[in-house]
């Protein structure tokens, strides 16, 4: 595995409440500010890939725009249905006035 820290975005970019969806290499990520902190997971919905930056967010809860399956932003596990399902996440660093994700990249 290689961990890679990526630069995405500005702390101001995002107000709470909101999400966006960020391109890494071809890796769509979502970024959601959840009352300050910012949450990073995949944009991907594991039903038939729906972005999830362009669904809803209440607290810490991101809905699918397309049919509704339901997340938790913090853990990525699925909420509605079905349970137990899970998207990925990833660490979330701010350094420098700046928002980092972390991604661990499979070895080609
Ligand atoms: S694609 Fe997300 S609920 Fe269907």
């Amino acid at each position: 595995m290689a961990i890679e820290r990526v630069r995405v975005a500005a702390p101001g970019d995002l107000q709470p409440g909101q999400m966006v969806c960020v391109n890494v290499e071809g890796l769509p990520i979502a970024l959601a500010n959840v009352a300050g902190v910012i949450y990073a997971f995949g944009d991907a919905c594991r039903h038939e890939g729906g972005p999830l930056s362009a669904g809803a967010l209440i607290r810490d809860t991101v809905t699918c725009p397309w049919h509704g399956w339901t997340y938790n932003v913090r853990t990525g596990k699925s909420i509605v249905p079905p349970v137990g399902l899970r998207i990925p996440t990833y660490p979330v660093h701010i350094e420098d006035d700046a928002v980092y994700v972390e991604i661990d990249w499979p070895e080609a």
